[in-house]
């Protein structure tokens, strides 16, 4: 094996991608990545109507007040999102991707007033939050410690630090179905106020440092990661061979001026019908099989199941789609200490 990289992982070489060169062991896990990944074409089946679908929708929906206020403040770059994408916010986001794959289950990580978490139009989900909302009462880190089960589409909105949101996200990533979405919120500041952990005194639209581990994820040859213009800016993560790969020294030790420079590079940001074209390219048969691609996150996980969350009467405010907050589900609950209102500026107005 080559060097370690900064994601902690082998740094593939061109012979490391030869399957006949790997030891024979290796090689056979190779093989039945590769099955996986020729099995995922007939996963693969997108819905062509749902961005149309969804863009009907966010033309009669109202506008998340405080997102279009976050969006017309005027700053110096960032500002080129379209009306619809101003008028879609993550639960709508969030629509579109169930409508494109046809998902059944779904994660959020981060829940607070259930503004999003009470609305997806999702049976089968389940809502982690160590404060509020949601029906987990429990930090991402105890979660994914425990949890087991796969899900179709994930959503991360905790705490706003980089480590933290890398460590979620890579969670996510093992966690995440065949043919899965990974979208990590609050990854496109505007302002360098905004982008600081921890959160400033009096910051009302605070991201935190999430930008960084959207630009660490941009490093991993083997997720394809994109950025939509809507709501906060909302990574979209795929498991599949990442298209351009960037090469980052330490995504801790970037800065705002980085970011200033390199926006583009780190986030990678698609217009709504880019994104759309983006999520149509079908996963690789053959990806570039180097070693990161056999890290954990690719083993397939057993599959653990929460006891089913009854289904929800249509939503006042989009009768079919969307679905009021569901109570706390008594699934686990954390330690008394996880259970404390965290120190942490997250849990604090954006
Ligand atoms: C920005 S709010 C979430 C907003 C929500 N996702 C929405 O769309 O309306 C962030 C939430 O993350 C929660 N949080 C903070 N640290 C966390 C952690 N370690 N694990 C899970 N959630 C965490 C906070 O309690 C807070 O409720």
């Amino acid at each position: 094996m080559e060097g370690e990289s900064e994601n902690g992982l082998s740094e593939p070489s061109t012979s490391e991608v030869q399957a006949e060169e790997l030891p024979r062991e290796l090689a056979e896990k190779v093989d039945k990545l590769k099955q996986k990944c020729s099995g995922l074409n007939s996963l693969y089946e997108a819905d062509p109507s749902a961005l149309e679908y969804v863009k009907e929708l966010a033309s009669g929906y109202f506008p998340l007040e405080e997102a279009s206020t976050y969006w017309s403040r005027p700053s110096a770059f960032l500002r080129e999102s379209s009306e619809i994408e101003r008028r879609m916010d993550r639960t709508l986001l969030i629509v579109y991707l169930k409508k494109k794959f046809g998902y059944e289950s779904f994660l959020e990580i981060g829940c607070r007033t259930d503004s999003n978490f009470g609305r997806v139009p999702f049976v089968d989900k389940v809502g982690v939050d160590p404060v509020a909302g949601g029906n987990v009462r429990l930090t991402s880190d105890a979660f994914f410690a425990t949890t087991t089960r796969s899900f179709d589409l994930v959503f991360i909105d905790g705490h706003h630090e980089a480590t933290q949101a890398a460590r979620d996200a890579a969670n996510a990533l093992r966690l995440l179905a065949p043919n899965g979405t990974l979208l990590v919120h609050d990854c496109k500041p505007l302002f360098e106020s905004e982008a600081q952990y921890p959160m400033p005194a009096g910051c009302v639209y605070w991201n935190g440092t999430v930008w960084k581990a959207i630009a660490h994820l941009r490093t991993f040859v083997d997720v394809d990661v994109a950025t939509s213009n809507l709501d906060w800016g909302i990574a979209v993560v795929r498991k599949r061979p990442n298209s351009n790969p960037i090469h980052l020294p330490n995504y801790l030790d970037l800065t705002w001026a980085d970011y200033e420079r390199n926006w583009v590079d780190y986030l990678n940001p698609l217009s709504l019908d880019d994104l759309d074209a983006w999520l149509n390219k079908p996963p690789d048969p053959e990806p570039p099989l180097g070693p990161r691609l056999l890290v954990p996150a690719y083993a397939a996980a057993p599959c653990w199941l929460p006891p089913p969350v009854p289904p929800l009467p249509p939503s006042p405010y989009f009768p079919g789609v969307l679905a009021p907050p569901c109570p706390l589900a008594t699934l686990s609950f954390a330690n008394a200490a996880d259970l404390a209102p965290a120190a942490s500026p997250s849990a604090a107005t954006k």
